[in-house]
């Protein structure tokens, strides 16, 4: 089983480096978590630029990028004029509108910072994170806020439906490279706009239904939260998200 899930994860990202990496690229973004380690490799494979800069989202990042010999250029280091031309990162889960949950590792804000700033945000996913709706499979969405405003933050979260939201603990409370905590908050599964549209649900809350993008920004409205780990419409530019098929290794 580890062994279907890691090739499926190389294969996934080898796929996404071949259609969206270009040699030429001045500035290219590189997620955090274990997928973007094969993308990381895929890149070396296909790159003979010493002169690409490559933009991580964090410690972890950093260190993927170090340790493949490729050149980090921090965030707030990189030309005022400049767009990456792709940025690659990882997914919890994907739905069929191809938004994302993000912030299982614990990396969201960042992981934003350099989406956003990306010509293209290519979302590099395997068979299992592929749902059609967020909050099938992924239990909760992923928040990162500052320590002082935890309890507040987990009352208005409770105020907004979600059941039992609470910060992350691994042998003690994660914090981020922010020196933020992450705050994961269950919510029932979410509805896309169209399932708003079909009246499934009213989408904003009142109902207990939330539609995707309502519910980010009802979360970012927070005060104390610097980021929600649903990645949707990131700058208009779609996310492509790669799957692999379990069944016959097609990505
Ligand atoms: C880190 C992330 C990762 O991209 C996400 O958790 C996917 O990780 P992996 O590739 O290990 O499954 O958002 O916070």
């Amino acid at each position: 089983m580890t062994d279907t899930i890691e090739s499926a994860k190389r294969a996934a990202a080898q796929q996404a480096v071949k259609d969206h990496f270009k040699p030429s690229a001045a500035y290219v973004g590189i997620g955090s978590g274990t997928t973007v380690v094969y993308v990381v490799d895929a890149i070396k494979e296909a790159s003979t630029n010493p002169d690409v800069r490559f933009v991580p989202t964090g410690s972890q990042s950093r260190q993927v990028i170090e340790k493949a010999g490729l050149t980090p250029i921090e965030f707030n280091s990189l030309p005022d004029d400049v767009m990456l031309e792709v940025a690659f990162d990882g997914a919890d889960e994907v739905d069929e509108d191809l938004n994302c949950i993000k912030g299982g590792g614990a990396c969201l804000f960042q992981e934003k910072l350099v989406a956003t700033r990306a010509k293209k945000f290519v979302c590099v996913a395997d068979y299992r994170k592929n749902q059609s709706r967020l909050l099938t499979n992924w239990p909760s969405i992923p928040i990162e806020v500052a320590p002082i405003a935890v309890p507040a933050v987990l009352r208005v979260l409770r105020s907004l439906g979600s059941s039992n939201p609470k910060v992350r603990e691994i042998s003690g409370l994660v914090k981020t490279d922010q020196d933020f905590y992450i705050v994961d908050a269950p919510f029932k599964t979410l509805l896309t706009p169209s399932d708003v549209s079909a009246g499934k649900g009213k989408g904003d809350g009142s109902d207990g239904t939330w539609e995707v993008n309502q519910l980010s920004k009802a979360i970012n409205n927070i005060t104390g939260v610097l980021e929600v780990g649903i990645f949707s419409g990131i700058n208009g530019v779609q996310a492509e998200a790669l799957r692999e098929k379990k069944e016959n290794n097609d990505v």
